[in-house]
């Protein structure tokens, strides 16, 4: 199958790995029109070159050129190349637990990535996500803002999705964050979540109760945690939603204007915590990480934020890193 896109000065979206979740993120960018050229690498040819196929035959029904295969020559020149590719999580697996596995697979794409796309920002969506963004960043030498990790995007999706419906309003009505650990320890920053410009804890429905307070918000943010493990019980992994908030966030990644998104990167002195990758309010850009924002957060979140922080790093020192 040719590589070869009819143009290269498009921009091009590189995803590695074509099992469920590369090839939902594939599906994603060519229904939203993310990027012009999505092409999708995976060592195994039968597989990779099937979902290529499969997606391309949908091309009259999209604006993106398809195209991929089991050669590294596919990830040329690509401005973004998500890396999807790792042991899945098994029900009732933690994403930490596959730390170890994974760290190989990262150590061992990313230099073969560098030499076809050396100048690409580098967005790990494989887990444990947080852990593996500082993997991929220490085997490539790369700045810092060019590789950092899907994070608590998806959680954050899910926080609304569920605030929204308690609330009988539409998600994009409700301003509200995941941060942490993409994983056991995420958290919401309920302090400053909003329904309009009404914060949280003082909206009221139609009768004046108010469906937001400690016992209710505790559930939520709990069944947010929880999303993926009931999702992987019932068809053994998630994609469809890790595909919509990957290529959402391609498309912030690939605009001409930086937007505000919660992203996990390698944080520097972030309310005391650094060097280790995890989830919180982000300015980003097409350069990648522009800056994570101190947000006002009270104490309880500042102390999740560092425990988050903490089984991040002694993850990532347990495998070496
Ligand atoms: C999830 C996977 C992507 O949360 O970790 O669905």
């Amino acid at each position: 199958m040719s590589n070869a896109p009819l143009r290269r000065d498009l921009p091009k979206v590189g995803i590695v790995g074509a099992g469920q979740v590369g090839s939902a993120l594939a599906y994603a960018c060519l229904i939203r029109d993310t990027a012009p050229i999505i092409s999708l690498y995976d060592i195994d040819k039968l597989r990779v070159d099937a979902q290529v196929a499969d997606l391309a035959h949908g091309s009259i029904f999209a604006e993106p050129e398809v195209i991929g295969g089991a050669d590294v020559s596919s990830m040329r020149d690509c401005d973004v190349i998500v890396i999807t590719s790792g042991a899945p999580q098994k029900p009732g697996q933690s994403r930490l637990d596959l730390a170890g596995i994974n760290a190989k697979i990262i150590a061992d794409v990313m230099p073969k990535m560098l030499e076809v796309s050396p100048d690409a920002l580098y967005v790990i969506v494989a887990n444990p996500c947080d852990v593996l963004a500082v993997v991929a960043q220490k085997v490539s030498g790369l700045p810092t803002n060019r590789v950092f990790a899907t994070g608590t995007g998806l959680d954050t999706a899910r926080l609304r999705h569920l605030i929204a419906r308690r609330a009988h309003v539409r998600e994009r009505n409700v301003e509200a964050v995941m941060a942490g650990e993409h994983g056991d320890t995420e958290f919401a920053l309920w302090s400053s979540a909003r329904i309009g410009v009404t914060p949280i804890l003082e909206w009221t429905d139609e009768q004046g109760n108010r469906p937001f307070t400690d016992a209710s918000t505790n559930e939520i943010a709990k069944d947010v945690a929880d999303a993926a493990y009931q999702v992987i019980a019932g068809k053994g992994s998630t994609n469809y939603a890790i595909g919509l908030s990957g290529s959402f966030l391609l498309d912030q990644l690939l605009s001409a204007t930086p937007s505000m998104l919660p992203v996990s990167s390698i944080l520097d002195d972030y309310y005391g915590i650094s060097d280790v990758a995890l989830s919180v309010p982000t300015l980003i850009s097409n350069q990648g990480i522009v800056r994570p924002i101190e947000v006002p957060m009270t104490d309880r979140e500042h102390q999740e934020l560092t425990a988050s922080a903490n089984v991040l790093k002694d993850t990532i020192k347990s495998i070496g890193y």
